[in-house]
């Protein structure tokens, strides 16, 4: 007996893990949660009339829950599906029946019969399957209870935050981040679950960073990451979130891959930024950009964007530079650009920009624009109002905000989500976000084709003579809306 403790034990331990699920358990979840197997077609009889349709049409989960507990809809009460609530008797409405056994529960989801062969509600759907489908189904259903997603129990939702390098910024955005949390734990947290948040901060070069977020995925295992700083490593701390399928939404971020389906970005990057930078320097038509690039993966971020507006890209005389180097390169190309005989203008955008521009060489005046993905001003009332409460500190107030902004959103997904909560799930709630406010930076949309996003981009020209900013308004990063608006459309 004792043994037998013991190896219980274990496996209960394994199972709290998350442990890969076998094959057979896997094709059983997907039959479960899509109504889909490889093994042939599933249909489902609905209703009095038995009217037939696919299976993924009214799959299980759609009505017992992805945690098989029951959704109660429309005065319908799916019954709760928890392996051990079926093998106890239990009672419903004014159906009392047995204890379940296998073939029982075969029975009851191909013909509709309860335990004790009475008929279940005809909302409850016949079943079509071979054999050995039902016998995967089973054998989901037998650890259906145990299989919850990472992160994710009865009363708390574990969700994980990726703080930026600097120690003090650092402690501001943390500070920032737990009382927000704190706050919505207070009024009830989400559905009935506290949030727990945990941290980790990004620390190192590009690879580093990336191992260290995986670490981090590994042992917190946190359901989603609410505000990450990926810029300086975008492509392989995004690549670590999608290998570990975990929602993420990137607070700073310069680079968005577009096969990107766990990672949003809250603000545009660098290639919108040079897109807007592009369309407020309003060339004339025929007019040269030269790409002045830290590498050719950066430079050709923006090449083929360009080369589908018809700028010509050309580094002799050129009318505008694309600024896309190291920072500290800045000076020296300002230098050489306000010794030409007809300066070009200069487009920055944010994170490239480096030292007071406005103390440019006087050729330069009113010739630097640079593209700010958000600014102070994209503040509402009420987002002032929100970083006091939260005492956010006014030398952090920008990594306060994003990360703040970046958190909001996630928050906002999961309460539009339900308590029955899938990452996948998760995903779909974010691709429908249409201009969501989030109170700190300009409102969001992202989409399946775009997960992108603010694609307006402030514009500000250095007013070197009276050493001031003047603000051009906002452009649109126009190429690229055409392409998400004609990628969208199904
Ligand atoms: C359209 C909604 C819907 C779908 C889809 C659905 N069920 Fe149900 N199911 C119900 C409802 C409602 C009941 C309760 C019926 C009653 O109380 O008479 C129920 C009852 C059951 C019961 C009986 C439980 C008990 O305690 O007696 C089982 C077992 C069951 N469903 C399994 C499944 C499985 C497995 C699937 C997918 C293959 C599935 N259901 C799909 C709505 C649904």
């Amino acid at each position: 007996v004792i043994a037998l403790r013991f190896a219980f034990l274990v496996l209960a331990a394994a199972m709290a893990l998350g442990t890969e699920l076998t094959p057979q358990q896997l094709r059983g979840k997907r039959l479960y949660l899509t109504g889909e197997s490889d093994a042939g077609g599933i249909t489902a009889l609905l209703g009095a009339d038995q009217v037939e349709v696919a299976a993924s049409v009214v799959p299980c989960a759609g009505c017992h829950g992805r945690d098989g507990r029951g959704k109660p809809e429309g005065g319908l009460l799916p019954s709760n599906l928890r392996w051990d609530v079926l093998l106890h008797p239990a009672a419903a409405g004014d159906r009392s029946r047995g204890p379940y056994t296998r073939s029982l529960l075969k029975r009851a989801v191909a013909m509709g019969l309860d335990a004790n062969a009475n008929p279940l509600q005809p909302a409850m759907p016949r079943y079509r399957m071979s054999v050995a489908q039902m016998d995967d189904l089973l054998a989901y259903l037998e650890i259906l209870d145990r299989d919850r997603e990472p992160g994710v129990s009865d009363d708390a939702l574990r969700i994980g935050a990726v703080l930026p390098p600097g120690a003090a910024e650092q402690r501001a955005v943390r500070a920032a981040l737990g009382a927000y949390f704190a706050r919505i734990n207070d009024a009830g947290g989400i559905f009935g679950r506290r949030i727990d948040p945990r941290f980790t901060s990004s620390i190192g070069s590009a690879d580093e960073r990336a191992k260290s977020l995986e670490a981090f995925i590994e042992t917190e295992r946190p359901f989603a990451i609410g505000a990450a700083w990926l810029s300086g490593a975008d492509l392989p701390m995004s690549a670590v979130a999608e290998r570990q399928r975990v929602p993420t939404i990137g607070a700073f971020a310069q680079y968005a891959p577009p096969s990107d389906r766990y990672v949003f970005r809250l603000l545009g990057g660098v290639r919108e930024q040079s897109l807007a930078l592009v369309a407020a320097a309003q060339l004339a038509p025929g007019a040269r950009i030269a790409i002045h690039a830290a590498d050719d993966a950066t430079a050709a971020l923006v090449r083929d964007d360009l080369a589908a507006l018809g700028v010509r890209q050309d580094s002799k005389d050129a009318d505008a530079i694309l600024f896309l180097d190291e920072p500290s390169r800045l000076a020296p190309l300002l230098a050489a650009a306000a010794a030409a005989p007809a300066p070009p203008l200069v487009l920055i955008p944010a994170a490239h920009s480096a030292g007071d521009l406005t103390a440019a060489p006087a050729a330069l005046d009113g010739r630097i624009l640079v593209a700010l993905p958000s600014s102070p001003d994209d503040v509402t009332a009420e987002g002032a109002a929100e970083l006091r409460a939260l005492a956010v500190a006014p030398e952090h107030a920008t990594a306060c905000r994003v990360a703040l902004a970046a958190a909001r959103l996630l928050v906002e997904a999961l309460r539009r989500s339900g308590r029955d909560l899938d990452r996948d799930a998760l995903v779909s709630t974010l691709e429908s976000f249409y201009r969501v406010p989030t109170t700190f930076t300009p409102p969001v949309t992202w989409s399946r084709a775009r997960h992108t996003g603010t694609r307006d981009m402030r514009i500000i020209a250095a007013d070197v003579r009276r050493k001031r900013w003047i603000d051009r308004g906002r452009w649109p990063a126009s190429l690229d809306r055409n392409h998400a608006e004609s990628a969208t459309k199904p």
